[in-house]
């Protein structure tokens, strides 16, 4: 079995980052100006991940592709992690919400009539009756665990260990030896002690699935259906049926959270699937890159949400700009136009060959790796077996990409030499995930010189 050495990653990886900086002289300039009116010299802090020192600074974006302020191209494999799961500036997108802007309107804090082929659609797909229209997928789940607290008169969230569901309080936590923590230096000051909110357990441990539920404490178990955001996780047999009849045994709301698994097909991971969840959410792409989130309800928590008078609603869920007419357009578009049948088919046959492809070097090169797929997402991990839980995956990588989460951040030195290597070649991937998203425009000559990258990477740390 050929050694990959944490000497090699960093020798590599200090040749890679020279190599970047001297290659990318007008975003590094960008970003010194951009540190003296943002914090961390970024608009928005996740853009501050990306490995190399800084991020580049786009020019465009347009399909798959994006174009920095450099003048460098690249192939997009993150696609905004999901948010341009649509493509940039996909033509239908464009035309549907310029047409809104221009001739109709943005945001006039009434109802459009797009909303109702809006609601007959998602309703079609994923089956849950009655829906309500958010700017981000934290903004639906914040929504749902409120809703599920009161609806319950129960006061506790149940979440999976190493999840991630946005910028919602409950769930920004973690688990070392059964005990809840925040994430390091993130939120503990501000946000309350996560054992006065949260519950968390294992994917897939029935038995500790039924163990926290049986406390009859928890108004809502939220969960995405294959684990997303420590590598892909997927759920094995039985545990998704496990969970509807557990949480229906005691009385808990189950949420299914499909922003990152809606790359599975056009109904999500679930939708094809006889799940039924109370609340579904899904955000990011859903509006083709516009901001724009989806909330679905059961019939008895919406009877129970409809009893109210609308105010009671509005106070502490979503927001003035909610549901506004242009975010209303880009769902219909992108998922009348772009999240279909047929994109979806080419998309997902086209991971099929990335997934391939990796799992072929793998095997070859002898690599303690895996790789997994859902739909039209791809990635590999650096760890041979694959975790079976947020627990395991967060403590089990190489010693070559060791990170220690309080010293280092999330991104380890094997991590930072792939989105660096690829970088320097053309191609983008997900910050802090070795995550591809083959997208509408994507060809098989793009999937073919990702992992022909891949591969001369690896030829060069193995050699
Ligand atoms: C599963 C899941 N849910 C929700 C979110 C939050 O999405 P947003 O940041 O757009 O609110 C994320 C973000 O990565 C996510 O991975």
């Amino acid at each position: 079995m050929p050694v990959i050495t944490l000497a090699r990653v960093k020798e590599l990886l200090a040749r890679e980052e020279e190599r970047y900086a001297a290659e990318h002289p007008r975003s590094k300039d960008l970003f010194e100006q951009a540190g003296k009116n943002f914090l961390s010299g970024v608009p928005m802090s996740w853009m501050r991940i990306w490995s190399g020192g800084f991020p580049l600074f786009v020019d465009k974006a347009e399909g798959v592709s994006i174009t920095d302020v450099d003048g460098h191209h690249y192939l997009d494999l993150c696609l905004g992690d999901t948010g341009g799961l649509c493509g940039h500036a996909n033509p239908a997108i464009v035309e549907a919400i310029h047409e809104q802007m221009q001739t109709k309107g943005t945001t006039t804090l009434l109802p459009t009539e797009d909303c109702i082929w809006v609601g007959q659609e998602l309703e079609r797909r994923f089956k849950l009756p009655y829906w309500q229209i958010l700017m981000s997928a934290s903004d639906a789940n914040r929504f749902a665990l409120k809703a599920a607290r009161e609806y319950t008169g129960r006061r506790l969230t149940l979440a999976m260990n190493a999840t991630y569901h946005g910028s919602v309080d409950e769930t920004l936590c973690f688990m070392v030896g059964g005990t809840l923590m925040h994430y390091p230096g993130m939120l503990g000051p501000i946000t309350k002690d996560p054992s006065e909110t949260t519950r968390m357990i294992e994917f897939n441990d029935v038995t500790a699935l039924e163990e926290a539920l049986a406390t009859q404490e928890i108004a809502c178990l939220i969960t995405e259906p294959a684990m997303t955001n420590v590598g892909i996780i997927k759920p094995e047999p039985g545990y998704l049926e496990a969970m509807r009849e557990l949480t229906q045994k005691y009385g808990t709301l189950l949420l299914i959270d499909e922003t990152h698994t809606m790359c599975a097909g056009p109904r999500g991971f679930t939708g094809g699937t006889e799940l039924m969840p109370d609340i579904f959410v899904a955000g990011k792409f859903i509006a083709g890159g516009y901001p724009g989130a989806v909330l679905g309800f059961n019939e008895a928590v919406a009877a129970w949400l409809g009893k109210r008078i609308p105010w009671q609603n509005f106070f502490g869920f979503g927001g003035t700009l909610s549901g506004n007419a242009v975010a209303v357009a880009g769902i219909r578009t992108a998922l009348e136009k772009v999240l279909n049948e047929e994109n979806f088919a080419r998309m997902i046959k086209l991971a099929e060959i990335m997934e391939a492809g990796i799992a072929a070097l793998i095997q070859n090169y002898n690599l303690d790796w895996y790789v997994a797929r859902i739909g039209c997402r791809v990635e590999f991990r650096f760890t041979a077996n694959p975790p079976k839980s947020g627990g395991e995956a967060l403590f089990t990588e190489a010693d070559y990409n060791a990170v220690d989460l309080i010293e280092e951040g999330l991104t380890g030195p094997a991590e930072a030499l792939v989105h660096l290597y690829c970088a320097n070649r053309g191609v983008l991937l997900t910050p802090i995930h070795e995550m591809a998203l083959v997208g509408p425009t994507t060809t098989e000559a793009d999937v073919r010189r990702y992992v022909s990258i891949l591969e001369e990477m690896v030829r060069e740390l193995t050699a």
